[in-house]
């Protein structure tokens, strides 16, 4: 309902530009407002989903020609912005593109990704479903001819951070779930044990945050009890949202 307003405004605006000299200048920070107004007075879902793909498009561009951290913008192949619904209930936040994901410009398709696949189908929701980010949008670089992977910098997460503030900001999830204790520490700016962190529900600005391991510490630590441990705090997910949870899932990696 609001877009053809915003249409006819913006259509005004490029009138007055060009019949005045006088240079118009709105900031960034303002048409986001503008943007983001609308699902509030948009009658319809379907309007509303439009406008998040289009929000997330927009962040998305920016995001591909980001050079805020210039030796990252040298060495990746290309950024990796995040996948899945718009209007995912459940947003799994990560720790920053691996090999595989700089390759191919998807989060979570190498090894580690495949497992949290696993990990989505056996809540019985498909990746589909779901939206997957990281903390970081381009792979962390490593000396030329070295192989694996390096964490992000804390400064590297500090500049990358308000991307993911974004994604949030638009797709609005029920639920947010950190993946290990480094996208912990890009999305809440606080250290800690996941020991101590995982299991329970953190808060993220008001959205309820489950804390778990990071599917590479399962691939590590290949143990039932570290599988039941990521199970259990995706049970507690399923919970509080209300879903339907069978026996066989209840009794999974058991
Ligand atoms: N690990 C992450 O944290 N993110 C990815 O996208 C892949 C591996």
């Amino acid at each position: 309902m609001l877009r053809p307003a915003l249409d006819l405004v913006l259509s005004a605006l490029e009138q007055i530009q060009e019949n005045s000299e006088k240079k118009l200048c709105a900031s960034r920070a303002a048409i986001d407002r503008l943007f983001q107004a609308a699902p509030l007075v948009s009658s319809n879902s379907e309007s509303l989903r439009e406008s998040k793909v289009d929000r997330l498009a927009a962040v998305q561009a920016r995001v591909a020609v980001c050079t805020k951290c210039p030796h990252l913008a040298c060495s990746r192949t290309q950024t990796v912005f995040g996948v899945g619904n718009p209007d995912a209930e459940i947003m799994f936040i990560g720790e920053a593109p691996g090999v595989e994901e700089d390759a191919q410009g998807e989060p979570f398709v190498g090894r580690a990704g495949q497992l949290l696949t696993k990990i989505i189908r056996a809540m019985g929701l498909a990746r589909e479903d779901v939206y997957i980010a990281n903390i970081l949008k381009c792979r962390p670089d490593l000396p030329p001819g070295s192989f694996g992977n390096r964490v992000p910098t804390p400064l590297e997460m500090q500049t990358c951070r308000p991307y993911l503030v974004e994604q949030i900001d638009i797709i609005q999830p029920e639920v947010l779930v950190a993946l290990g204790a480094v996208a912990v520490e890009g999305l809440l700016g606080t250290r800690g044990t996941m020991r101590e962190l995982r299991g329970r529900w953190h808060s993220y600005n008001g959205t309820p945050l489950m804390i778990t391991y990071h599917p590479a510490y399962l691939l590590r630590n290949q143990s039932p009890s570290e599988k039941r441990k990521v199970w259990e705090d995706m049970l507690q997910v399923l919970e509080r949202l209300e879903r339907p949870i069978t026996e066989k899932q209840r009794n999974y990696f058991l």
